[in-house]
């Protein structure tokens, strides 16, 4: 099996696939209602077969272990539970990882599908635990569907099972000890995120914590303990005092984790994506690439191998980053 490369000898093992830009939350940092981007067409994102046949590529040709679907929200495609079934036989085939990043208002009674197949890295994002503040940020009343959804999620025994929190200043962050509290007898991860600029999301200074503001307010309250064995991971994760849980910070601005990026991006469009701040150039498309008749599985890996070799050392720094206005987060899927 070969191991995907970059120029700085990364080894690239991990995939991100949107496999939607469409999302029933208008989360203000993400996808604000009055957002200017145009909604992509059925026929301009990448079929169930197309998607198949790609992970079969990536996993079975060219080493990639862990395979994580976000949006949009993933669980608003149709059919999505179906698609679930196949990749697991690649699954079974090939033996990499299933993650899914989701909002967690759809997913209490795909629980158990997703279980059975073998998507078993849950990560819910979830910004509030008040009702009010909840529909303010996401623009909906359903806080008590993605709160079910969580409490089957640790019951039916996902784990790891991690609770993304964007954290913005005047917004939600008197919250962050009742988030700390919600993991305490749990074996469920918090992991609080830096806010971070796209297109179109008013990000601003003022409204950014840094990850070691957010670190200081817990540890005014409870005693952390750096847990040091994982690699790769965006997340710095710690153990709390008192808690079974744990808690995380993923700290994308104020402390950059370029040096040991695994991550490859497929975007709702198809488009490769090598960073997750990258400004769209030399982006290979796998709509036009996957219906080339010419094209056999291998050349596909060429491809594939020599569009990472642009992978840039590190993303922008944030001036660049908001010069960015045609990312959007929603393709992107994170
Ligand atoms: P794990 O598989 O649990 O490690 O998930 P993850 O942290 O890779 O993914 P998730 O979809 O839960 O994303 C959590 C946060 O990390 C989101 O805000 C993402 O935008 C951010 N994130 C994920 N990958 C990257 C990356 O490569 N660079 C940066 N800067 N942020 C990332
Ligand atoms: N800054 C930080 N995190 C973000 N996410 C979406 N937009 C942003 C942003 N601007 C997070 C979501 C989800 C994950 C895929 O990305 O909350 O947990």
């Amino acid at each position: 099996m070969q191991t995907l490369k970059d120029s700085f000898s990364r080894a690239h093992d991990y995939l991100r696939i949107s496999l939607t830009d469409k999302c029933n939350l208008n989360c203000i940092y993400c996808n604000p209602a009055d957002s200017k981007f145009k909604k992509l067409h059925r026929n301009e994102i990448l079929t169930y077969d197309e998607l198949l046949r790609l992970i079969n590529i990536f996993t079975g040709k060219l080493g990639v272990t862990k395979i994580r679907f976000t949006g949009g929200e993933p669980l608003v495609r149709k059919d999505v539970i179906n698609f679930f079934e196949s990749v697991n036989l690649l699954k079974q085939q090939y033996g990499f990882e299933i993650g899914l990043t989701t909002n967690g208002t759809l997913l209490e009674d795909k629980l158990y599908d997703l279980k059975k197949f073998g998507l078993d890295k849950l990560n819910i994002s979830l910004d509030s635990l008040k009702p009010e503040r909840f529909k303010y940020i996401t623009g909906k009343d359903n806080l008590d569907s993605v709160i079910s959804s969580i409490k089957k999620a640790s019951a039916l025994g996902f784990e790891p099972l991690k609770i993304n929190v964007v954290v913005m200043r005047f917004v939600n962050d008197d919250e962050i000890i009742d988030f700390v509290n919600l993991v305490k007898d749990t074996k469920m991860n918090v992991r609080f995120i830096e806010f971070m600029p796209f297109g179109n999301n008013q990000w601003n200074q003022n409204g950014f914590i840094s990850y070691d503001e957010i670190k200081n307010i817990i540890e005014k309250e409870y005693s952390l303990t750096e847990i040091t064995s994982h690699k790769n991971l965006v997340a710095k994760d710690y153990n709390i005092q008192g808690h079974t849980g744990k808690v995380s910070f993923i700290s994308s601005i104020s402390n950059h984790f370029c040096e040991t990026c695994n991550r490859l991006r497929i975007d709702a469009q198809g488009k490769m994506k090598l960073c997750l701040f990258s400004a769209g150039e030399n982006e290979l498309s796998f709509k036009e690439l996957l219906n080339d008749k010419n094209y056999s599985d291998d050349d596909i890996c060429g491809f594939i191998e020599n569009s990472l070799q642009l992978k840039k050392k590190i993303h922008p720094g944030i001036d660049e980053l908001l010069k960015l206005e045609e990312n959007n987060m929603l393709s992107i899927g994170g």
